[in-house]
């Protein structure tokens, strides 16, 4: 039995309702759960496609889980009572601690929300503009001319410099270390995430092993990186994330221990980074196959517009997703979804990329074309990569503003050559899907 059919909470005070599920395949469970680990996505779509947008199977990781690719029933299920509908287990908090937002739920969750919201949002966000461009310029300056290059790469570099410089203000050389060790930790990390958590460590060279390795060159880090930032007589104006988190309280004047502060920041730069970059690679990926919107994302780019790129960036988010579901857990004795109840112990999975390949929100859902969304802003309720609710993305605005500053920069010193080779297939890092050649293109310097 997975963690997740066996996470429970006290019985709410609603009355359970009699349960009906939403349909079951009639396939096997045991070939439902082969499918789904060899891939999610197919599965998903292949049995979606005779049963509709909501049905019940079982999976590996979290049990007896419902899937839902309605986006109606996708808001209810992201704007369910707290009580009623949590957190999904096993998730990253596994790898992250459980200090991280990953790991808490109901109350604790909000509390920890409200204070992570501000650093990641409005002013903040116009600090970290300055710091896109930069790492943008630093690490396109030795791109190769006329020579095919992948671009998740860079990106990632990119992105993780970005969430560094974000989370821990100046760039200085203490945070090379941690620049050598997340990469590698994200990937392990998310690879490990969703297997059984072993009762030792089976030594150093283990993959768990090199994960407490990772975590104590860390927390050392962290750890003097806290004091020094304590030391300063400049913290009370300081903007970087961990500033603020260090001044900040909860409401009820308590503040947030250094293990959470620990956990938490290297939750925003595990979460922060891989997904932003991996949209990135996407989007060079598509618009080097799409001429048409190549030419206007260069013409605009010499202007102070932004909504053709845009649009651009939210097809890319549509036609290639990068995090495939949002999971929920049912606490309440019964939860209705729909013309369906759903009992206590049971997942819920919106599976987002399923939402996305809709025709009735996308007509011809295949086709990349950014127009869809020039004039109007996509619906909130079918455009959900960021996920929904009280759980929805916390990076999603720095996503944003980080991903469009980038592209923006991109192709104000490049030229990318339009390529007639075949879309590029996705691959699986644990977390997020990237384009499997990386997102190559052929750039030339603007002269
Ligand atoms: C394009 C980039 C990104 C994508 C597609 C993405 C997607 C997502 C999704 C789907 C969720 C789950 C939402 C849900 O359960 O409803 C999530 C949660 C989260 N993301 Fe992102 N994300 C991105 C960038 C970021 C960035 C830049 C940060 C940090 C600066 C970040 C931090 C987080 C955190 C901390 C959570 C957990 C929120 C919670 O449980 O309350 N993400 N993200």
């Amino acid at each position: 039995m997975s963690d997740a059919t066996i996470t429970t909470k006290p019985p709410t005070a609603s009355p359970a309702l009699p349960v009906r599920l939403p349909p079951t395949p009639r396939v096997p469970t045991f070939l439902q759960g082969v499918g789904f680990s060899l891939s999610p996505k197919w599965t998903i779509a292949q049995i979606g496609r005779r049963h509709g947008d909501i049905f019940t199977m079982k999976t590996p990781i979290s049990g007896r889980t419902v899937i839902v690719a309605d986006p109606g029933l996708a808001k209810q299920v992201f704007m369910a009572d707290t009580d009623a509908v949590g957190n999904i287990q096993p998730n990253l908090s596994r790898v992250l601690g459980p200090g991280s937002v990953f790991a808490l739920d109901g109350t604790d969750h909000r509390r920890r929300r409200k204070l992570l919201t501000p650093p990641l949002h409005g002013k903040s966000i116009k600090n970290y503009e300055r710091i896109f461009e930069e790492e943008t310029l630093r690490e396109t300056a030795n791109w190769p001319e006329d020579q095919a290059f992948g671009t998740l790469e860079p990106m990632m570099r990119i992105t993780l410099n970005a969430i560094l410089r974000a989370v821990f203000g100046a760039d200085g050389t203490h945070l090379d270390e941690l620049r050598r060790i997340i990469p590698p930790w994200v990937t392990l990390g998310s690879r490990l995430f969703l297997l059984p958590m072993p009762s030792r460590t089976y030594g150093p060279y283990s993959p768990w092993g090199r994960l407490a390795v990772y975590r104590k060159r860390y927390d050392g880090l962290i750890g003097r990186l806290i004091d020094a930032v304590h030391a300063d007589p400049n913290l009370d104006t300081r903007d970087d994330v961990l500033a603020l988190l260090l001044r900040s309280t909860y409401e009820d004047g308590s503040t947030m221990s250094r293990q959470d502060i620990g956990d938490e920041l290297l939750t925003l730069l595990a979460a922060g980074h891989e997904t932003t970059a991996a949209t990135m690679g996407w989007a060079f990926e598509r618009i080097s196959r799409h001429p048409d919107v190549l030419a206007q994302l260069a013409a605009e780019a010499d202007t102070d517009g932004n909504e053709y790129r845009q649009a651009t960036i939210l097809e890319v988010q549509r036609s290639r997703t990068v995090i495939d579901f949002a999971g929920r857990h049912v606490y309440a004795p019964t939860f209705e979804l729909g013309e369906w109840v759903i009992p206590q112990g049971y997942s819920i999975l919106v599976a987002i990329a399923q939402v996305h390949q809709r025709s009735q929100d996308f007509p011809d859902p295949e086709r990349f074309d950014p127009q869809r969304y020039i004039g109007q802003r996509p619906s909130t309720l079918a455009h959900i990569p960021f996920g929904g609710g009280t759980r929805r993305c916390v990076g999603a605005t720095f996503a944003s503003v980080e991903m469009d500053i980038v592209l923006r920069t991109v192709l104000r010193h490049f030229v990318i050559d339009a390529t007639t080779a075949p879309a590029e297939k996705s691959h699986f890092r644990g977390v997020a899907h990237t384009p499997k050649k990386g997102g190559r293109i052929i750039a030339h310097r603007r002269r």
